[in-house]
């Protein structure tokens, strides 16, 4: 099968975070990227051999890409998009799709008039033991699926951020950055289709002045309903529920959320100085190492009749009416493989993805219900859900 050619828009963190995946891979070519830092495509075009573009333009205009991967800060996903489409580009982009409803529908169906695949990811819903889950839900193994509980606690908004990331008016805090893992999840889980959103949302920190938690209760048109809790604000550590593995597949030390806000510069310049040091090409680049573990997403136990359902990183825990069962799940080869699965299938063999446009708009839907549901004290119905 000849490899998917593909270009990066934005080699920044997310892009780190495919890295192993994305050179891993036979079934993809990295062709080439762009992005404005110099410093990014020198390292690019070292690595990868592929040619580092400026701007978008010149990258759309490479008739040898024919899928790009949109990593770039939130704001910019729509536009990039809808320019990718109009290029005749297949696209994969990093959640949130984006920020509001009307542009995700305007990818949707500029997806679907162009002919085009557009695939929303990487989210915790491709992850393994997710999956797993997923297919014991729809086997009926444990009968129907009546309820999901989500939770987790990080140190996400004590991490290095930009200033648009700390004002939700620009896509900023928990709810656009965290919100949508949780929720294709529970769609995932609970079959896709919400009926409403009811929740309410915390800004605690004046410094950060966005939203560091929140709490929903979703309900399923079938009857199922389930809860998510979620708090960035560095305290608790939720990775206390997956054995010390990190959200990323990763041992680490027990309970240490706080060294987060201890490690965290102080001033805005300093602060976004922090961040991109982090980021791809500031620094020499180690070979991507593959974590021992699957990727997860803090607490998810999905009870149906006959049993609690509880994905760990290595494992699929099945808490039924006189056992509990361990169904090992064999280690990741190389991190996020699944967005690639979807990828290659989706353009190789005509595939629709399950993480498609449509999928991706009625996650954006309830996330957005989130912060609607907290300000108006309401419901919101649901209006643009599909089934997975
Ligand atoms: N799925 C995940 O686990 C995950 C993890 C991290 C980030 N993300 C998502 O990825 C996106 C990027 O976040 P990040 O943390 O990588 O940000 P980042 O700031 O680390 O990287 C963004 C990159 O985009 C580049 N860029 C800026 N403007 C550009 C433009 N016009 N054209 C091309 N490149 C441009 C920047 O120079 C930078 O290299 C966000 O939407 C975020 O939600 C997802």
């Amino acid at each position: 099968m000849e490899p998917v050619r593909l270009g990066i828009v934005g080699l920044g963190r997310a892009f780190s975070l495919m890295r192993a995946s994305l050179s891993g891979d036979p079934r993809v070519a990295l062709l080439a990227a762009c992005d404005p830092r110099p410093t990014a495509r020198t390292t690019f075009a070292a690595e990868f051999g592929g040619t580092a573009y400026a701007d978008l333009a010149t990258l759309l205009a490479d008739p040898s890409v024919e899928a790009v991967y949109i990593a770039t800060p939130h704001q910019l996903h729509a536009a990039q998009v809808l320019a990718a489409l109009a290029a005749d580009k297949h696209v994969l982009v990093e959640k949130p799709f984006a920020l509001t409803l009307a542009d995700c529908i305007a990818m949707r169906d500029a997806a679907a008039a162009a002919g085009r695949h557009i695939i929303v990811g990487h989210s915790h819903s491709f992850d393994a033991p997710i999956m797993a889950a997923h297919q014991v839900i729809q086997s009926g193994e444990f009968g129907a699926l009546r309820m999901i509980s989500a939770l987790y606690h990080t140190d996400f908004l004590y991490r290095p951020r930009r200033p648009e990331e700390l004002d939700s008016r620009l896509g900023g805090g928990a709810v656009f950055n965290q919100a949508p893992h949780q929720i294709d999840i529970i769609r995932l889980l609970g079959g896709g289709l919400l009926r409403s959103v009811r929740a309410l949302t915390g800004a605690w920190d004046p410094a950060r002045p966005t939203e560091g938690a929140y709490a929903a209760l979703l309900q399923f048109t079938s009857g199922a309903f389930a809860s998510l809790t979620y708090s960035g604000y560095a305290h608790f550590d939720g990775d206390a529920f997956a054995d010390w593995i990190s959200e990323g597949g990763r041992a680490k030390p027990a309970g240490a959320a706080f060294t987060t806000r201890a490690r965290l510069a102080t001033g805005t310049a300093a602060e976004l100085a922090q961040r991109t040091a982090r980021t791809y090409g500031n620094g020499p680049e180690a070979a991507p190492t593959n974590p021992p573990h699957h990727e997860h997403f803090g607490l998810i136990i999905a009870s149906c009749d006959r049993a609690d359902l509880r994905p760990f990183p290595d494992r699929l825990e099945i808490h039924a009416d006189s056992q509990t069962i361990a169904r090992p799940i064999p280690p990741p080869r190389v991190p996020r493989q699944e967005v690639l699965d979807e990828l290659v299938a989706a353009i190789r063999l005509g595939q629709p993805p399950l993480h498609s446009a449509a999928w991706g708009l009625a996650t954006m839907e309830a996330t957005l219900a989130i912060l609607d549901s907290a300000r108006s004290g309401q419901d919101v119905i649901m209006q643009h859900q599909v089934p997975c």
